[in-house]
């Protein structure tokens, strides 16, 4: 067990993408890390790996944010292996495209069951878990302002989770944890690039007035600032982390 006078973070969706540009940047901050993550363990080492590397504390655990026992024992062996948990990150998901259909109810209820109850089911554990002056933070998304045809199911998946922020802000009052959610535009990472062409990525890059997609670096700074001492004032918003996309 490391000292208990680290502060500790989990972040789930830490294997890849943002969730591992925060899970790095946390780790940069002092945080001790418990990286969570669906199937990709290789991925999830090389984070573990990096972070070690620089002299910070992670270890991997694998599990189904969905799943009600896979996020409880991921609390469990966290509370078990740093003695203590003070910022949780939701930044697990999936983006499947799938236009309103009766043929696309079964993307509906997969993007549903990732992304929302994911979230809800880690937001439920991060309120039973965290002391008092804890953060939580959930990752959703400023494509919720486009309604692109084909985002039905993610955009619908993530308007759910931006409006779960504010009432578990509500029922955590007295307490002093701050809940949260970044909402990026697009950023390059395998969720976003996956199946889209060179020129459809270029015209998405051109919407944001900055005229370029952002980097997960960029998203894990924004929760860097809501993780740390100065965001202890931000509660029950939604942060919009777009370079003007949206
Ligand atoms: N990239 C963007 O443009 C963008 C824009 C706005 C919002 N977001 C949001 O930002 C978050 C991170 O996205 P990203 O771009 O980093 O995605 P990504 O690169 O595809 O990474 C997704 C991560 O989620 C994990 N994951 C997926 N399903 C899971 C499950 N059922 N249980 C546990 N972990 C699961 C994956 O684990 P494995 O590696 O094991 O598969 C991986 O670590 C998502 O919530 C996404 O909706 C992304």
């Amino acid at each position: 067990m490391s000292t208990t006078t680290q502060k500790v973070a989990i972040v789930t969706g830490g294997s890849r993408g943002i969730g591992q540009a925060i899970a790095i940047r946390l780790a940069a901050d002092g945080f001790a890390i418990a990286i969570h993550y669906a199937s990709n363990g290789a991925k999830a080492e090389e984070t573990v790996h990096a972070i070690r590397t620089v002299g910070g504390t992670a270890i991997a655990i694998q599990g189904d944010v969905s799943d009600q026992h896979d996020v409880a024992r991921l609390f469990r062996q966290t509370m078990h292996e740093f003695g203590r948990i003070d910022v949780v990150v939701n930044s697990a998901g999936v983006m499947p495209m799938a236009k309103i259909d009766v043929d696309n109810l079964g993307t509906l209820d997969k993007t549903v069951t990732t992304n929302l109850r994911g979230a809800f089911n880690v937001m439920a554990q991060a309120a039973a878990h965290l002391d008092d002056g804890g953060r939580i933070i959930v990752l959703s998304s400023s494509v919720i302002a486009k309604s692109f045809p084909g985002y039905g199911p993610y955009i619908a998946s993530k308007a759910a989770v931006e409006s779960l922020v504010p009432v578990l802000a509500n029922e955590l009052r007295g307490r002093a944890i701050t809940v949260n959610a970044i909402a990026p535009g697009p950023v390059g990472t395998d969720l976003f690039l996956e199946g889209k062409s060179e020129e459809l990525i270029t015209y998405l890059a051109k919407l944001a007035p900055l005229e370029r997609i952002g980097k997960p670096d960029e998203i894990a700074s924004a929760v860097s600032f809501l993780a740390g001492p100065d965001g202890a004032w931000v509660n029950a918003q939604v942060v919009r982390v777009n370079g003007g996309y949206a």
